[in-house]
């Protein structure tokens, strides 16, 4: 099949590098979003969110003319869907006794009925949002049968899940192996058609549920092997063990691959899909929900690490909390457990100033963001590593030394090398280390 325009609804993470991908290669693209803040800064040339390169590809793409961005659907050959895919905040579901977060899909649904007037004989809707099992099959497919037109015979429709690296996300779109799950054969060959306009990865076609499972499980795998490494990090402590150390020596097993502990999980992805499971199967994935649970509380594990520095009464102690992103050198705060660490510490009377080198003018609700390195150590009683970003985990001893007078350091990310710091006369706590 050929695609001469598309439709891309959701201009994010997921929505924009791919919109400006299929510009930059010749194919009509009308990028939507319902957002017209983000509308005007696209229009103005700027880009809204940051990842390496994309500002210059959506300002290729935006001077090719082949990528224009509106708030509302046109006619397309094909339209893709990337809207997020969250969770209801208060609207929990229940199942003996255990509380389960479920999946808000409203914005699947209205992005979805927008295109609803623009579907033609022959179009293909691609939905690429994280789902839970089986909405390709009945919640999207519905819908757009609202237009008259029968999915499978006069249109198609395909599920293809993103499975980028936020930081990496134009080379991985390009070269990732994709998963294309059509609702007949003929649509995975339609999605599979549309997608190696730039894939250069491998392209395989399965159907739509499966490659909704694929997506959920990728990710699912990842929170419960997580979990075990947190699980393994209060173990450790509790038995006098450094479990960075304990890692490291049990991966030399030629089949183990023990991933790392830390403050918790987050991001948009990891720390959400695994509810799409238990949502839909609560008797079935009992594992996964419990990973879940053991990775949220791990904020809290964190806290008492913080009590084991800086004693049982965290009243008016002063606190720089280094990195807020949910994980190393990306913007991204999205269910970020270092936000979520910075809660506690201010619940417990603890006087937070938090630093994020990616989104220095952030701002979230009760914690007090700075925007410089400095101004987060200026006068701390203890710096706290909550993100391994990069630049923190290169900071320099000495410069330090000259910006702080805090000698206490907690690290939750195995960041920062014992030696540098206890060599200068840094008291230093690790997560997962009961030495
Ligand atoms: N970010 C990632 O790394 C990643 C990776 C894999 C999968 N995903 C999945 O991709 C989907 C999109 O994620 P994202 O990170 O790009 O989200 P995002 O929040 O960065 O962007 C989504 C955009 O959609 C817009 N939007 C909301 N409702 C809309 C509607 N009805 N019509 C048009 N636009 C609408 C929002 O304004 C926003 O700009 C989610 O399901 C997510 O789970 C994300």
């Amino acid at each position: 099949m050929e695609f001469k325009k598309i439709c891309i609804s959701g201009l994010g993470y997921i929505g924009l590098p791919t919109a400006s991908m299929f510009a930059t290669n010749g194919v009509q693209v009308l990028g939507v979003d319902t957002n017209p803040g983000i509308i005007e800064i696209l229009n103005s040339g700027g880009i809204h969110i940051h990842e390496p390169g994309l500002g210059e590809v959506v300002a290729e793409a935006v001077e090719s003319g082949n990528l224009r961005v509106a708030g509302t659907p046109e006619p397309a050959d094909a339209f893709i869907i990337a809207v997020p895919t969250p969770f209801f905040e208060h609207d929990l579901g229940e199942y003996e006794g255990q509380v389960y977060k479920k999946a808000d899909m409203r914005m699947v649904t209205s992005a979805a009925q927008a295109i609803v007037p623009h579907l033609r004989k022959g179009s293909l809707v691609v939905l690429e949002s994280t789902s839970p099992p089986r909405t390709t099959v009945d919640l999207l497919v519905p819908i757009l049968e609202g237009s008259g037109l029968k999915a499978g015979v006069d249109f198609y429709v395909a599920y293809s899940p993103e499975r980028v690296l936020p930081g990496q996300i134009l080379r991985e779109l390009v070269e990732n192996a994709r998963v294309i799950g059509g609702l007949t054969p003929e649509s995975a060959q339609a999605g599979s058609d549309l997608y190696a306009t730039f894939v250069r990865g491998e392209i395989h076609m399965t159907d739509a549920t499966t490659a909704e499972m694929v997506k959920l499980m990728e990710n699912t795998y990842r929170d419960v092997n997580i979990a075990i490494a947190n699980e393994f990090s209060r173990l450790a402590e509790r038995f006098g063990v450094d479990v960075w150390e304990a890692i490291q020596l049990s991966s030399l097993h030629p089949r183990v691959k023990i991933l790392s502990p830390g403050p918790g999980v987050g991001g948009h992805c990891i720390s959400v899909d695994p509810w799409f499971f238990v949502e839909s199967a609560p008797d079935l994935s009992r594992l996964i929900q419990r990973a879940r649970q053991v990775n949220d509380a791990q904020p809290e594990f964190v806290m008492s690490l913080v009590h084991k520095a800086l004693g049982p009464d965290l009243t008016g102690r002063k606190i720089a909390a280094l990195g807020l992103a949910y994980k190393p050198d990306v913007d991204d705060l999205r269910e970020s457990p270092a936000v979520e660490v910075v809660h506690l510490l201010t619940k417990a009377g603890a006087v937070v100033k938090a630093f994020e080198p990616f989104k220095p003018d952030a701002k979230i609700a009760g914690v007090q963001l700075v925007p410089t390195l400095a101004q987060a150590v200026a006068d701390a009683d203890a710096l706290l590593l909550l993100v391994n970003h990069t630049e923190f985990h290169q900071m320099n001893v000495e410069v330090i030394m000259t910006l702080t007078p805090a000698r206490v350091l907690i690290d939750t990310v195995n960041g920062w090398a014992r030696m540098d710091w206890v060599r200068e006369g840094f008291e230093l706590f690790r997560l997962g280390v009961g030495k």
